[in-house]
């Protein structure tokens, strides 16, 4: 393998600390990840080997941890639309022990940042013990699950230094939509290529909001830092980008956050708002939208304080945070930009260690 490991790579230069850096990092490392996967004649390609015994399962599931499984929620919904291959997301640490039943031809997903999980491979082990093929997707080349699985992506991300992970998430992303344009193309799901154009969109518009991050500062520290509790919400995909921004802004500014189904609100949750609670809509799918508007606005009317993050085209005039218009399959990688910035900005003036947040390490290994 080639390291991407260099000096620059692991300095932290102008910025405060790696977790603002590696942010930042990210429309660089679609478009690198886009590069990297493109062959002689300019088309996403992945090795014959993996397509093929992609091809030649019947359902694909996908293991991980944390904000890799995080990621892999996203992924499924990129196979199942681009590839119609039917994908289960599971938890690593629960895999083992409460195994799902599985058909004739399963194909594994192990997503790992570090390669190293131990709950991740412990279900990589278990996979090989029962002689299944299996890909890892890591940022660590040369990490265990590189040598432990049938076959090995890099997400070329560049060392992902800061505990909390922001780059290693969308990173997974872009190459698990490689994968399902690669294979919809193969087995017939696909008709036309589309996914590099659409990815340098995508790094455009993540460009642009961390180009202009003076209102996500301003709600941070004059709105969420000062909460006891805080809530994301939102539908579809956007319900995959709440549990991820949930898990940030916990995990750097400490308040207890919620992601949540903005339906399943409703339903036992809508409890817990109070006077000023902050409730933060992630409004990218048109489908959905007004569905959506219409939960955050249930919360309000019980007091919330509504903050809405809403897609160009779908947005209203209230909205706090507008990201550009990108395809909707994708929006997952832009319009999680924003919830890191809020939970980088929180953990920053609430005093907090934002690259080393207590409990927390970068890889749980045992
Ligand atoms: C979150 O920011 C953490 N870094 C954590 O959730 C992490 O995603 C998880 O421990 C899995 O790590 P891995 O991707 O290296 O397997």
């Amino acid at each position: 393998y080639t390291s991407d490991l260099d000096s620059d790579a692991i300095e932290k230069g102008e910025f405060p600390s790696y977790l603002a850096k590696e942010i930042s990092e990210q429309p660089s490392v679609i478009r690198k990840i886009v590069q990297k996967y493109q062959n002689d004649k300019g088309e996403l390609s992945l090795s014959p080997d993996i397509t093929d015994s992609i091809l030649d399962s019947d359902r694909i599931y996908i293991v991980a941890a944390g904000t890799s499984y995080n990621a892999g929620l996203v992924g499924k919904n990129l196979i199942e639309t681009i590839a119609r291959i039917p994908v289960e997301v599971h938890v690593s640490s629960e895999f083992a022990y409460h195994t799902p039943l599985i058909p004739k031809k399963p194909f594994f997903l192990f997503l790992s940042q570090s390669g190293e999980t131990a709950d991740t491979r412990q279900a990589l082990a278990l996979v090989n013990e029962w002689e299944y093929p299996s890909l890892s997707l890591t940022n660590v080349p040369g990490s265990a699950m590189t040598r432990e699985a049938s076959f090995n992506l890099s997400l070329h991300a560049g060392p992902e230094i800061s505990v909390p992970s922001t780059k290693s998430y969308t990173a997974h992303i872009a190459v698990l939509a490689i994968l399902s344009e690669v294979i919809g193309l193969k087995n017939g799901s696909l008709k036309e290529a589309f996914l590099i154009e659409e990815l340098e969109t995508v790094a455009d518009a993540m460009q642009r909001i961390l180009d202009h991050t003076e209102a996500i500062e301003q709600l941070s520290t004059e709105v969420l830092s000062y909460s006891s509790h805080a809530f994301y919400l939102g539908r579809g995909l956007d319900y995959f980008v709440a549990l991820e921004a949930a898990m940030k802004l916990k995990g750097i500014s400490y308040i207890p956050t919620e992601g949540f189904p903005a339906g399943e609100m409703k339903h036992g949750t809508i409890a817990l708002i109070e006077e000023g609670t902050p409730v933060i809509g992630l409004v990218t799918e048109e489908p959905v939208a007004r569905r959506t508007r219409n939960n955050l606005q249930e919360t309000k009317t019980r007091g919330a304080h509504v903050l809405t993050i809403a897609m160009e085209g779908l947005d209203q005039p209230d909205d706090n945070v507008v990201i550009p218009k990108v395809n909707p399959l994708l929006s997952p990688l832009v319009s999680v930009i924003p919830t890191q910035l809020l939970a980088y900005y929180c953990g920053l003036h609430r005093g907090n260690d934002v690259d080393k947040p207590r409990n927390l390490a970068k890889s749980v290994t045992v």
